[in-house]
């Protein structure tokens, strides 16, 4: 293996920081790495495993200004590239405005989820509330050959070279990007059309949009999506021909957002509403349906079947767990994000678009969440679904399991105690036919080792175990959304000056 030092950042965070969620598993770096041929420590790398494994990580640099959310850290995006049974690594923190003038200040400068944002000390800032540092450290996709890193609360997209990860600037859409608002995290690229779906949403009239952006990278449809207030909408889906958008009743409490506090509380007298939109406008309104009350974080992915749109994704059980006193401050303080908390199990919605009914069904009494498929499936009808297992109590993935959804089949790999993984992303096999015919790829935080590495498993036999592990130069901390990117999907890929090139001397 072949490694060098990039790049560092001076952090300011305590030295005896207690912060579990800046500590242990969760401890982030200041070390950015350039890692060549990575070393093998079991097994082989596939020789038609082809592109690229990214993964967003919340890594802070500097202390909260009281209360530390594990959402508002710095966006650090690895990579992992495979080409010609070798593997490459980089990590890069995402140059975003917010980084680079807290660096300039050596502090923080805007409060986080779990502040308020009068107690900013800059005046401007983003996301849905305002006055938020925009991290973009949630989520990741490739469109249009570039990387680009979403924040949870609305953001610029930050637009990155998805094989060095240099941070190229901000998505401007042909001077159409709605800066005003900002993206969510989440947007969706569909594979057949070469396009990027997304929303945003905020605390004015019409609280939520829902847009379009071509293969060319311009923006070609915006339109509003009304709401009845402010909403905490996450993730979205879509089909061929429409875009899935929703209203969850959990949102802000309304007076005291009209305190300048943004408090998100579960009201289980409402129903779900799920917006049926028109992919690219017309005349077709927009459609709402009406589901049992429940949040959902994230959807797995859509299709048209019939006269129906089927939706699959994870319904909440308890939305806003009860305080059991169990645990310690920050366990009790973050019980929301722990799986089983939420109770997040796998749960399919069909929409009927000429009845307006919504038919629902639970698809499984396992509790999974942070579902993937195979990209090429996406808005198409999928079988199967890839999920994490959480450890209890806390917001960490301590296993896979791979959802058979027609057969109700599980499969699952549980990692080590103290081991822990993040997001996997599926990457079909180069020339592959078969929906599940290719590789989950997964980065671990290994604890026991102080390490961190990349597994490789068959998508198709995830409970026999890693193909391959691959050592990484450095343990990495957990973090939230990783993405898929086909090497013959990206510019440069077999350019002589391509990391992946390097491969070959
Ligand atoms: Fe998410």
């Amino acid at each position: 293996m072949d490694v060098e030092v990039v790049g560092r950042v001076l952090s300011t965070l305590p030295q005896d920081d207690d912060h579990p969620y800046r500590t242990g598993p969760w401890r982030p770096q200041t070390t950015e790495w350039r890692a060549e041929d990575l070393r093998v420590v079991e097994g082989e790398i596939p020789a038609d495993l082809d592109g690229v494994y990214l993964r967003n990580t919340e890594n802070p640099v500097h202390p909260a200004l009281e209360r530390y959310h594990p959402f508002d850290g710095d966006g650090m995006v690895h990579v992992v590239g495979f080409r010609d049974g070798k593997a490459f690594y980089r990590n890069r923190f995402v140059r975003t405005d917010g980084l680079l003038a807290e660096r300039e200040a050596g502090g923080p400068l805007w409060a986080g989820i779990a502040e308020r944002p009068a107690d900013s000390p800059r005046q401007d800032g983003w996301g849905a509330r305002g006055r938020m540092k925009d991290a973009s450290s949630t989520d990741v996709v490739v469109h249009a050959g570039v990387a680009l890193t979403s924040f949870y609360q609305c953001g610029d997209l930050y637009r990155l070279d998805p094989l060095t990860l240099e941070t190229l600037g901000k998505a401007e859409w042909g001077g159409a990007f709605p800066h005003d608002l900002g993206v969510s995290a989440h947007t969706k690229v569909d594979p057949h059309t070469g396009e990027l779906l997304f929303f945003n949403y905020g605390t004015a009239e019409p609280y939520m949009h829902y847009g379009v952006v071509g293969a060319d990278d311009r923006l070609s449809h915006y339109v509003e999506v009304p709401l009845p207030g402010p909403r905490l909408p996450h993730d979205m889906a879509f089909t061929e021909n429409y875009a899935i958008l929703n209203d969850c009743p959990m949102f802000w409490e309304p007076d005291l957002l009209a305190r300048g506090r943004y408090a998100a509380r579960f009201h289980p007298e409402l129903p779900t509403r799920l917006a049926v939109v028109p992919r690219r406008g017309g005349a077709r309104p927009i459609q709402w349906f009406e589901a049992d009350p429940t949040y959902v974080l994230h959807w797995v992915n859509a299709y048209e079947e019939g006269d129906e749109i089927v939706l699959d994704g994870f319904f909440q059980g308890e939305p806003e767990p009860k305080d059991t006193g169990e645990g310690g401050a920050y366990q009790r303080m973050f019980r929301f994000l722990a799986l089983d908390r939420m109770q997040t199990r796998l749960h399919r919605w069909r929409l009927n678009l000429v009845t307006g009914r919504c038919r629902e069904e639970r698809l499984t009494d396992s509790i999974t969440e942070f579902g993937v498929l195979n990209n090429a499936y996406g808005g198409r009808r999928h079988r199967y679904a890839y999920a994490a297992t959480g450890l209890e109590g806390w917001f960490l993935f301590d296993g896979l399991v791979r959802h058979d959804l027609l057969t109700g089949d599980e499969e699952r790999f549980g990692l080590p105690a103290g081991v822990y993984g993040s997001e996997p992303a599926m990457a079909p096999r180069v020339g592959s036919t078969a929906e599940d015919d290719g590789y989950l790829v997964t980065l671990t935080t290994d604890m026991n080792e102080d390490r961190s590495e990349c597994l490789i498993f068959d998508a198709a036999r995830v409970a026999d175990g890693p193909l391959a592990r691959l050592r990484l130069p450095e343990r990495i901390s957990s973090g939230t959304h990783a993405t898929w990117a086909a090497g013959d999907s990206i510019p440069g890929w077999r350019d002589a000056e391509s990391p992946a090139h390097a491969l070959r001397l």
